[in-house]
């Protein structure tokens, strides 16, 4: 088979500054050793996240011209309303200024103190959100999403025997509704199979509970369900979105990831008295029903860039560079999750370095060398993310420690993949040198964005 090539060209380039290894030295040592509070231009290749770091197509800057600014009924609100309602087949919808506002107007008018939200993972705003309502946010991924060795494909499912003891140990009553998050972020970027979301839409409905799906990378989701799932290599990427969203009563989305934009979300749901309840939420805190805290251009981008991640040559531009990078690690003999995920490589902390115990964030160990080695910012999926901090005070590790590497959309070349490959490798021939950290300043909720930490 021939090389699978970028589905694009590069007509726009932007500059990447190189320091040398003192200077990322300094930096790191500036910003608290947390790679979350250095300077963006101290990155060389910034692998943070995928959220709203990706290259927009010449349509979608083409589409931004054609912004409409109007407050209320723009034509820019009517062509993302129609695009969200051909992909999901949703009747109520909201645009958000990106994911988490939909999950706080979801958390605030649903969620009361004492209920329980289960979820195959919670991502971190999801879970914050969750329990700032007072709720119990419950992670019911099957095993096998939690062993990184295992291959399956679809490591993102829901584990529907935990579903089913959790609504029958909780009660019905306490449960507002459950969550799907598609694909799994924090378990490694696995997929849902159909198969997975039919069978949690079926129990649920035994007890009238409804589904929320957290759609942030529907569009990878579909692609895993057509290269995996039997019955779907013939369908297009957009029926099987469709098909996804038909189980679902509700969505959360950050259009940040499969919707191809900087900044943007919605939150939609078909139940009128919910929207009811969403529609006031959202005039207090994001804006007007029809524009919701973005601009008209906005909503023309993300309206470009839904459909854009739907292509079938996208998608297959985008998985092979995570395989690519699995395949090169699997050959070094790099501990990582299999199999790559969707968005992202992620890197098992916790066997690359086996001597730093989770109390002292092997995660952190790996960002911070990986950093010093040659400038890549990853992110730390792990205790510093993860762990729950105990009344006594003591910390409960997270069940996994994993370091991930994102990848913006179209946005690195195959180059600047080796130049990642090359520095992952020199800090796996210098493991032995790494330490472990420890927090010396953190915040109540969501510390890894601010917390400092120190070096043991
Ligand atoms: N749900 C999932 C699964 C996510 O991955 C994210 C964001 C959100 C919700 C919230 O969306 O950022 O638009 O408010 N994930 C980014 C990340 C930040 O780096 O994984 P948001």
């Amino acid at each position: 088979m021939r090389t699978i090539i970028e589905p694009f060209r590069i007509k726009m380039t932007e500059p990447i500054d190189q320091i040398d290894r003192s200077k990322r030295e300094e930096a790191l040592a500036r910003a608290h050793n947390n790679v979350f509070l250095l300077e963006a231009e101290e990155c060389c290749i910034d692998l943070l996240t995928d959220s709203g770091t990706g290259a927009m197509s010449t349509s979608q800057w083409a589409a931004l011209m054609m912004g409409d600014e109007s407050y209320a009924g723009s034509k820019s609100w009517k062509r993302f309303r129609d695009t969200v309602r051909n992909i999901t087949g949703i009747e109520h919808i909201f645009p958000t200024h990106q994911g988490r506002a939909a999950e706080n107007i979801l958390a605030l008018t649903l969620v009361r103190p004492g209920n329980v939200i289960p979820n195959n993972s919670h991502f971190d705003t999801t879970r914050a959100n969750m329990e700032f309502a007072g709720a119990l946010a419950l992670d019911l991924l099957t095993d096998d999403g939690l062993d990184t060795t295992n291959e399956g494909p679809f490591k993102g499912n829901m584990d529907l025997e935990k579903l089913k003891k959790c609504i029958e140990e909780h009660g019905r009553e306490q449960i507002p509704f459950c969550m799907l998050t598609i694909t799994n972020n924090t378990g490694g970027g696995q997929p849902i199979s159909m198969q997975n979301i039919r069978g949690t839409k079926e129990l649920l409905q035994q007890y009238q509970i409804p589904l929320i799906i957290d759609a942030c990378r529907f569009a990878e989701n579909a692609y895993f369900i057509r290269e995996r799932e039997a019955g779907y290599e013939d369908k297009s990427l957009l029926e099987i979105a469709q098909e996804m969203f038909s189980y679902a009563d509700g969505a959360t989305m950050s259009c940040k990831k499969d919707g191809l934009a900087n900044i943007g979300g919605f939150l939609i749901c078909n139940n009128d008295d919910w929207a009811e309840h969403f529609r006031s939420a959202l005039i207090m805190r994001e804006g007007f029903p029809t524009y919701g805290g973005l601009a008209g251009r906005d909503l023309e981008v993300i309206a470009v860039g839904l459909m854009e991640a739907l292509e079938h040559s996208y998608q297959v531009y985008r998985h092979a560079t995570v395989t690519y990078i699995g395949d090169r690690l699997e050959t070094l003999g790099i501990p990582y999750v299999k199999p790559v995920g969707g968005h992202a490589a992620f890197l098992d902390a916790k066997v690359f370095l086996p001597n730093i115990s989770p109390q002292n964030y092997p995660g952190i160990g790996l960002v911070n060398a990986l950093y010093l080695e040659g400038g890549v910012r990853a992110v730390e999926l792990g205790s510093v993310m993860f762990g729950k901090r105990n009344e006594d005070g003591s910390e409960s590790p997270a069940a996994l420690e994993l370091v991930r590497l994102a990848f913006p959309r179209r946005v690195y070349t195959q180059s600047h993949f080796d130049y990642l490959l090359e520095v992952i490798e020199s800090v796996w021939k210098n493991r032995e040198n790494i330490k472990g950290y420890q927090i010396t300043h953190q915040p109540k909720f969501l510390r890894h964005f601010t917390c400092h930490l120190k070096e043991l």
